[in-house]
């Protein structure tokens, strides 16, 4: 099995999407331009959902007008309905992503729609996209549990993972939004999932709240799950997932992978700067232990 492995930088959505302070979209630009320097070949850009589901993303159009491109680069955006997809197209995105999620209360609270409904209302998004020939990703929400309802079983994951994977989307996300998953529980997962969906075509997206992603992350591995999603200093959370901490760290994924003898393709050094400038930008510490240990390391 291959030793190449794609991270998606998901830090300028994800990451910022639950900021309680308004992030200006110049703050957004630079992170996004800076992140081009690094190597990654996906950075996703921001999200054309309702402004007033989630205000810090009203930017994402002028984010995507004034972003430096790199051809190498794809810039994908969250697009919940038509209207989001609409947009995304106006402001020239080649590639976006449609969520959905294994848990009825969280996909009510998310997009307001049971599962069904969603499901429903990302068919005419396929539909443009396919006319259009632009790649759509799916996520998949609370995979390893719920905020509302607890654990999810397996076999409700499938259920929408497979229902976008044979709408058409070339790969499926599956996000543990809350970070509550563990290695054991993981390896479950993703054991089940790869005899109905190809390996190839399965992301692993882990947030950090209960310093499981790693672990989790080694577990994919195990079943050639080959993309993961990241976010840089480890910035992240899910409005409405209350509790949720940030994607696990792209410096201390890409840390594991390469002293793993894995290729990501991304320079570690320029990865951490980053996430040192994000982290003074925002006003905190990088949540990154890699970047953490080495800032503590060169102050010695
Ligand atoms: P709704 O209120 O049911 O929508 O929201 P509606 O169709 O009834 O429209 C209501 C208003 O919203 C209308 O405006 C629409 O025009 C507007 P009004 O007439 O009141 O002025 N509207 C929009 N505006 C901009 N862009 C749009 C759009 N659609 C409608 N696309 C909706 C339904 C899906 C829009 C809403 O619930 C929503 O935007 N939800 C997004 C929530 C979100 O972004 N969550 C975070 C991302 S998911 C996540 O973080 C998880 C993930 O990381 C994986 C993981 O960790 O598990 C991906
Ligand atoms: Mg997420």
């Amino acid at each position: 099995m291959s030793d190449q492995i794609t991270l998606v930088e998901v830090g300028p959505r994800d990451g910022l999407q639950n900021e309680k302070q308004t992030i200006p979209p110049d703050l957004k630009i630079d992170l996004i331009n800076r992140l081009s320097q690094t190597g990654l070949s996906i950075i996703e850009a921001g999200a054309f959902v309702s402004p007033k589901w989630v205000p810090q993303m009203a930017s994402t159009d002028e984010v995507m007008q004034k972003i430096t491109r790199n051809p190498d680069i794809s810039y994908p955006v969250l697009t919940p309905n038509l209207k989001g997809y609409e947009k995304a197209i106006d402001n020239k995105a080649d590639h976006v992503a449609i969520f959905a999620a294994a848990s009825q209360s969280f996909s009510k609270k998310n997009i307001n729609a049971t599962i069904e409904e969603s499901l429903e209302r990302f068919k005419p998004v396929l539909e443009r996209a396919k006319a259009d020939d632009v790649k759509v990703r799916g996520y998949v929400s609370c995979v390893l549990g719920c905020p509302y309802e607890g654990e999810i079983a397996i076999k409700d994951v499938i259920k929408v993972a497979k229902a976008l994977y044979e709408m058409g989307c070339y790969e499926i996300s599956l996000g543990d939004t809350i970070g509550v998953g563990t290695a054991g529980k993981t390896n479950q997962l993703m054991d089940a999932i790869t005899k109905e969906i190809p390996a190839g075509a399965i992301a692993g997206h882990f947030h950090d709240t209960y310093g499981q992603s790693l672990a989790n992350i080694h577990a994919s591995l195990e079943h050639d799950i080959r993309t993961f999603d990241t976010s840089v200093s480890g910035l992240g959370g899910c409005p409405y997932a209350p509790g949720a901490s940030g994607n696990v760290a792209s410096e201390d994924v890409i840390y594991m992978l390469e002293g793993s003898g894995f290729k990501t393709g991304v320079n570690l050094d320029l990865m951490r700067e980053i996430s040192i400038w994000i982290s003074q930008k925002l006003n905190r510490a990088p949540a990154s232990k890699v970047t953490l240990a080495h800032q503590a390391s060169c102050a010695i």
